[in-house]
């Protein structure tokens, strides 16, 4: 199955919250389970995206929204417990607060060990992953397919809430296709197994990444669970997140495809719930700023492997301005720092003269 990383842009009817919502998304979310507790101080949160949400680009989210939780890009579990490698994924800078580390696998054995290591690696909280919908992950059992065994994935949370003291959540989706939407049973069952907060993306295992995230679905879950419950799909802008707010009733929102080559989303969103005030777009040449950073960043974190992997980030940010789409091109054959540098200059120079 793809995933598409451009989003649909959405139809939006003009949204705006309540007071008393304002008020409410502006105050800290507590997660719990138990005596386990995490306040989050943002009710907007980076969703954890394979590929993507390294330790460079979450540092670069958190320069715009400092108090946001960023996840780990999700992690299997048995290569954890197996200790093949921890390898980057599991890397997270020391005062990087909070972070969530996102496991899967459908063992709950196997997710109490890793969460334990995880734990060690300085995890705030766990999350579980039951909403993944790519087949080698699914025909394993884990991912997506949990929402067709419910009753292993409430043994996989009781299992991990039972083997770590912090707080465990799970991300996961409405349902498996149109004609097996069970969110609002499997939403009260892993409530029921200590789950401490939920984040829903509003689509089916069967629409991937594609048509709009149902979010009337997102609001039934909020009315059957007492866990905090996130809204996460289509969340590409402020508007779009006042809209699935409004709509939801949701405690918070979690950018996923809306931050690919626009770190400033979260925060963007962020700033807005805590004044009121829309923070002003960065210019092209500011975003620009951004993309060398990161592709720097790539190169000293991973090296090689980083510069590679900068080539799909580069061509994310190089956009809206006559001949960015030559040099997206040629930034997605980028062979060395130097020449990714030198792209990004010739970026900086057309945008500007767009601008003049
Ligand atoms: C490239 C890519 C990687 C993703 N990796 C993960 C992941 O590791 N864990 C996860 O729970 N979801 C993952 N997702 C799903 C997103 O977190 C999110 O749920 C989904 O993209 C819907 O939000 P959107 O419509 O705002 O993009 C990934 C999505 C994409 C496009």
């Amino acid at each position: 199955m793809s995933t598409p990383t451009s989003p649909q842009p959405l139809d939006l009817p003009a949204s705006t919250l309540s007071d008393a919502d304002r008020q409410r998304l502006n105050s800290p979310l507590t997660i719990s389970s138990g005596n386990k507790t995490v306040q989050l101080h943002s009710r907007v949160l980076q969703a954890p995206l394979s590929g993507v949400t390294d330790l460079v680009f979450r540092r670069l989210v958190r320069r715009y929204a400092p108090q946001s939780m960023m996840y780990t890009e999700m992690v299997h579990a048995s290569g954890i417990c197996s200790a093949r490698k921890m390898d980057k994924v599991m890397d997270i800078d020391p005062d990087e607060r909070p972070i969530s580390i996102q496991l899967f696998d459908c063992r709950p054995d196997f997710m109490a060990e890793a969460a334990e290591k995880a734990v060690a690696e300085g995890a705030d909280t766990i999350d579980i992953n039951m909403g993944c919908p790519v087949n080698k992950i699914t025909k394993k059992g884990g991912g997506s397919s949990l929402l067709r065994q419910p009753e292993v994935a409430e043994a996989i949370v009781q299992a991990v809430v039972d083997a770590v003291d912090i707080p465990v959540s799970v991300k996961t989706r409405i349902g498996w296709s149109d004609d097996e939407i069970n969110i609002l049973d499997f939403a009260q069952r892993l409530e029921d197994s200590g789950a401490a907060m939920l984040t829903i993306h509003g689509r089916t295992r069967s629409q991937g990444y594609n048509g709009p995230a149902k979010w009337n679905w997102i609001r039934k879950v909020k009315e059957t669970v007492s866990v905090p419950v996130i809204a996460n799909g289509d969340i590409n802008s402020l508007d779009a997140a006042i809209a699935c707010l409004s709509q939801t009733g949701a405690d918070g929102v979690m950018c996923s495809r809306g931050t690919l080559g626009y770190p400033f989303l979260v925060g963007e969103i962020d700033h807005w719930l805590q004044t009121g005030e829309r923070r002003p777009a960065p210019s092209l040449p500011e975003q620009l700023i951004c993309a060398r950073d990161h592709l720097q960043g790539l190169w000293d974190y991973k090296g090689q492997r980083g510069l590679f992997q900068a080539r799909k980030h580069m061509t994310w940010y190089v956009k809206g301005f006559p001949g960015s789409a030559d040099l997206r091109q040629q930034l997605s054959r980028m062979n060395s720092l130097e020449e990714g540098l030198a792209l990004l200059d010739q970026a900086d120079s057309l945008a500007l003269a767009a601008i003049a």
